[in-house]
């Protein structure tokens, strides 16, 4: 849904003829989502989109590493920044836990990736630490710490990190499009007055990038796996495009958090949606400001979910005690009734009457509506006694 904008040369009409200096016409490119009745884009190529020349099929090592359903059911708490580093953000990415809907990722990148065009799905990279810059037909994104970076479906990108060397990463990988919530927008797609962030937050690319040369190849995600598509001439030949489908990067610092009285629930942190699935922000923000208020999170049970948790900053009272870092990822499943760590809630009411009434803690929650089956990177990063940090301490 991002808005209308243009990058580049376009020409007045679209479908008409639009013409190089040299004469030769320009090949006119649609991406467009949901068959031809959703967002779409137009782009103008400086040689045809079309013209491939060989076709290779890869071994897709992170889909070989399988997923495992999380039985005997636990919560499970992995250290992510202890996970061995390295690679590019593509092929580079640690699977943790996904299902039919969504594939979740860690990544500690430290090369630049090839071309890659993900065919099964939008994907969203959040920037933990680190700076990274995308590269697409659309243009170039520059993203930073805190940044989301929303890669629709099809488009042909790759990642160049930073001069730090190294970037770690969320990589979310969905079965279908990653878009800001339905009820944030206007009947016509305007972010509204009561969403916690708007147009003038979304960031896209600038360019058009321009590149040049023969026999490129492109890495593809298919439903079927991966493949090399050999291309004629550099995909990055557009001189132009215009429409509302195109990555796009938002920073959780320029999520407006809501605050209540009382403690309010995770809808209000609700960043983007995607197919049965929610993402959050959970942002610095005052804590709830009623005298006699519980400013942390009630033990709770959402039945229909399950539930991870990245924590990226700050400092997380509620987890103290737990084990949690920065870098840590929780998934506390349906079946399971989390909350709290014992000792958090007298501890933050504490700090309140010690004037300590603001939070800085920042973290990416993915709700998802079908249970999360577990990845075999996980094997290596999990903490083994998070499932009893709870209960332990309740027994003293
Ligand atoms: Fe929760």
């Amino acid at each position: 849904m991002p808005y209308y904008r243009v990058v580049g040369e376009i020409p007045r009409k679209r479908h008409t003829r639009f013409r190089a200096p040299d004469g030769h016409l320009y090949a006119e490119e649609l991406m467009g989502e949901e068959g031809f009745v959703s967002d779409s884009s137009l782009l103008y190529h400086v040689h045809p989109p079309t013209a491939i020349v060989k076709s290779e099929g890869l071994t897709d090592a992170a889909a070989q590493s399988g997923l495992a359903a999380n039985h005997p059911l636990l919560p499970r708490h992995y250290r992510t920044q202890d996970l061995p580093g390295g690679g590019d953000l593509v092929l580079g990415r640690q699977l943790l836990m996904g299902n039919d809907d969504v594939r979740i990722y860690v990544a500690a990148a430290d090369a630049p990736s090839g071309l890659y065009r993900n065919s099964t799905g939008d994907e969203a990279v959040y920037v933990r630490a680190g700076t990274i810059r995308l590269e697409s037909v659309y243009g170039a994104i520059d993203a930073a710490a805190g940044d989301y970076v929303i890669v629709p479906r099809g488009t042909i990108h790759r990642w160049l990190p930073g001069p730090e060397g190294r970037v770690d990463a969320l990589v979310i990988e969905a079965s279908g499009h990653i878009r800001p919530p339905r009820r944030y927008l206007s009947q016509v797609g305007q972010f509204l007055e009561h969403a916690p962030y708007s147009e003038r937050d979304l960031r896209g690319p600038d360019g058009p990038l321009l590149a040049e040369g023969e026999d490129v190849p492109v890495l593809v995600r298919n439903r079927a796996g991966l493949t090399t598509l050999t291309y004629a001439h550099h995909p990055f030949d557009v001189v132009g495009w215009d429409g509302c489908l195109y990555p796009y990067a938002f920073n959780i610092a320029d999520f407006e958090p809501i605050v209540k009285r009382t403690h309010a629930p995770p809808p209000v942190h609700q960043t983007f949606e995607g197919p049965n699935f929610v993402i959050c922000s959970f942002c610095p923000r005052p804590l709830d400001f009623d005298p006699e208020a519980v400013p942390i999170p009630y033990n709770h049970h959402n039945v229909d979910s399950d539930e991870m948790m990245y924590y990226v900053g700050g400092d997380y009272s509620a987890r103290k005690g737990s084990g949690v870092g920065i870098g840590s990822i929780t998934l506390h499943p349906s079946g399971f009734t989390h909350g709290p760590q014992p000792g958090a809630v007298e501890a933050v009411i504490r700090g309140l009457d010690e004037g300590r009434n603001t939070t800085d803690e920042t973290a990416v929650m993915i709700d998802t509506f079908r249970p999360l089956l577990l990845g075999r990177a996980g094997d290596v990063a999990e903490d083994p006694e998070y499932a009893w940090s709870w209960g332990r301490a309740a027994r003293g």
